[in-house]
């Protein structure tokens, strides 16, 4: 993980390297620096903690250098310290770097056998060090990188200044995220489009096995083979705006409250008006192949795993076809079983997950057709996959993520409607209705989301407790691991998601007076569910004789639910589809408030980034 960026041009370059952190702060945000080149030296300036210490740090310095690297950090190789903190500065090369580079030690024994001094834990001084042998050996940066990179195993994104070429500023990229943002007379490297927006929608996305030589009017583009690359400029459309608060205390609220307009744009396009009938425009290629599938193959990793999970019921049910769903960090280890009758999906909000993207390749390296589901134009997935269907919910900065998830559930319940069409599973009339329903999607939200008071009243009631469980069944059951990972995620309360039906195999033993279960329950305009229902319904008398607390999330009016629950929070009565869709909101609003009684830092909780891109 780890945010960096770089920066050449005329402008102050403490306030954009600065500006530019603050935006990728979200990547990790236990350590932080700067490197600023001052005409013939380089001031670092490092901190354990955020970039607000970093800023403090800088209050009173003035500078007049216009060339500068930055890096946010979350520890990998050593602890979180300033010695370890970035820049890293050897001899001649001060240096930035996100990813592991695996055989590290291998290189620390060399360079300590040459007499190398190294002052920190970290495998990117290690980095540093080789590029400042060739520095010193007078190679120049354009001959040095891809030396390095030929002797560097793992991933890495490096920016990098050297003091023998103080007007180019050096980007490479391997495995992990790096792009350049083109402005006037000036250019910006950075791990993502955030920290360079509010400067420059003008955006070259390097490849892996590329490096970049930035000057302030030219940038050369080379792969480690040494072949020129025709930099492609793309414009992207995310205005700045859409990356601020506009007025709510954090940015997951403001994500929470935006996702009636994340659905809409999301649906936006994807409705074919002559039937009525759902028909995503991005599917390009792949409609050929959807009617030939035997099987599909949903790999993901944290909250987008469990949008795979409700993605299986939807097309195991509208389009009768099997579904596995695995985690991203599990997928390739085991040799997976893949065909040519099967698709592999890949989802991902950053389309950076390294072990989202290593499941990829692993599917691309069988020869399977590959599709992604992904909110970030231009992230890795989207460009490795075969085809992408994109989460149109904008910028997603709070690390726990809401907008996104609600908006892969949009695309996955739109691919099983036409899925289960193609394959005539689903007859029209049926098809015709639910694409209707998902039209009121975005109104019914809204109608969910203006329940927050009373969510915030049960939290008040519940936050001090010290394990929440949360249980659904059928397509509820992934809504109940998203509920639970939302609480431990920001709150760090303790709480686990189960299917109903399992606590009384094991961890009903933990129920108690503190427990509080959060039970997802809604019914649907459809009978499958309302058979659940009653079985739900059990699941509760057992834990109510066990003296648990009881949230429930229902439908509007469903008095024989509010009978057995302690707290009832209510979701219109819709269709089973859109129906885990509405119960999402009520959990994310419920970890929310928790946390924000429990006073923790809700947008940066501990321990986490938003995006992984290590292993
Ligand atoms: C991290 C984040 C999670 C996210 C997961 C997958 O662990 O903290 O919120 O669900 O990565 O991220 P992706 O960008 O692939 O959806």
């Amino acid at each position: 993980m780890c945010g960096i960026i770089g920066y050449l041009g005329s402008s102050d370059s403490k306030k954009v390297l600065l500006e530019g952190l603050t935006h990728l702060e979200y990547r990790g945000y236990d350590s932080a620096g700067i490197a600023i080149r001052e005409k013939d030296r380089v001031d670092v300036f490092r901190v354990e903690g955020r970039i607000k210490s970093l800023e403090e740090k800088l209050a009173s310095k003035q500078f007049s250098g216009t060339v500068g690297i930055g890096h946010t950090r979350w520890a990998t190789h050593g602890a979180p310290s300033e010695l370890n903190a970035h820049p890293h500065r050897v001899g001649a090369i001060t240096l930035v770097h996100n990813g592991i580079i695996e055989n590290y030690s291998e290189h620390k024994d060399t360079l300590v056998g040459m007499g190398r001094k190294i002052s920190s834990e970290t495998d990117s001084e290690i980095a540093a060090h080789l590029f400042d042998l060739e520095a010193q050996a007078g190679r120049k940066l354009e001959e040095a990188i891809p030396r390095v990179m030929s002797q560097l195993r793992g991933s890495y994104a490096f920016v990098i200044m050297s003091d023998f070429e103080p007007d180019i500023l050096a980007g490479v990229r391997n495995g992990a995220p790096l792009l350049i943002g083109v402005g006037e007379k000036e250019h910006f490297l950075a791990s993502d489009i955030q920290a360079v927006l509010h400067r420059t929608n003008q955006i070259i996305f390097l490849q892996d096995g590329q490096f970049a030589l930035c000057k302030r009017d030219k940038v050369t583009i080379k792969t480690a083979e040494g072949d020129r690359v025709q930099p492609d400029i793309s414009s992207i459309d995310w205005t700045s705006e859409q990356m601020d608060k506009l007025g709510y205390p954090h940015y997951m609220l403001k994500e929470i409250f935006e996702q009636s307009q994340a659905a809409a744009n999301t649906i936006d396009g994807n409705i074919d008006h002559r039937d009525g009938i759902v028909s995503i425009r991005e599917l390009g290629s792949l409609l050929t192949l959807l009617p030939k599938l035997k099987r599909l193959c949903i790999v993901a990793c944290g909250t987008a795993r469990h949008a795979g999970i409700v993605g299986k019921y939807y097309v195991e049910r509208l389009a009768q076809m099997p579904v596995e769903v695995d985690f991203g960090s599990e997928f390739r280890y085991r040799d997976p079983i893949l065909d040519q009758e099967t698709l592999l999906i890949l989802i991902s909000q950053s389309g950076e997950t390294a072990d989202t993207l290593a499941a990829l390749r692993e599917g691309k390296r069988k020869g399977v057709p590959t599709l992604s589901i992904c909110n970030v134009r231009g992230s890795t997935l989207s460009r490795e996959s075969d085809v992408v269907l994109h989460t149109n919910a904008g910028p997603e900065i709070g690390v726990a993520s809401t907008k996104a998830f609600t908006t892969q559930l949009v695309v996955l319940y739109m691919l099983a409607i036409q899925l289960g069409k193609l394959r005539g599973t689903l007859k029209k009339d049926k098809a015709v209705e639910f694409t209707r329903e998902l039209l009121h999607l975005p109104l019914l939200i809204e109608r969910v989301l203006g329940t927050e008071p009373e969510i915030e009243a049960i939290a008040r009631k519940y936050y001090s407790r010290p394990f929440f469980f949360y249980m659904g069944r059928g397509i509820y059951y992934p809504i109940a691991l998203e509920g639970a990972l939302k609480l431990k995620e920001i709150s760090y309360i303790h709480a686990e998601g189960y299917p109903s039906g399992e606590l009384k195999h094991g961890p009903i033993a933990l129920v108690d007076t503190d427990t509080v279960t959060v039970s997802i329950a809604p019914r649907a305009s459809n009978g499958v569910v309302d058979t659940l229902f009653e079985k739900q319904i059990s699941n509760l008398l057992e834990v109510k004789a066990r003296k648990g607390s009881i949230v429930s999330i229902g439908t509007e009016g469903d008095l024989r639910l509010r009978e057995y629950s302690d707290q009832l929070i209510s979701i219109p009565r819709t269709s089973w589809g859109l129906s885990p869709i509405l119960a999402t909101m009520p959990v994310q609003l419920l970890a929310y408030h928790i946390a924000v009684l429990r006073q923790t830092d809700v947008d940066k909780p501990r321990n986490l980034a938003k995006s992984v891109t290590v292993e």
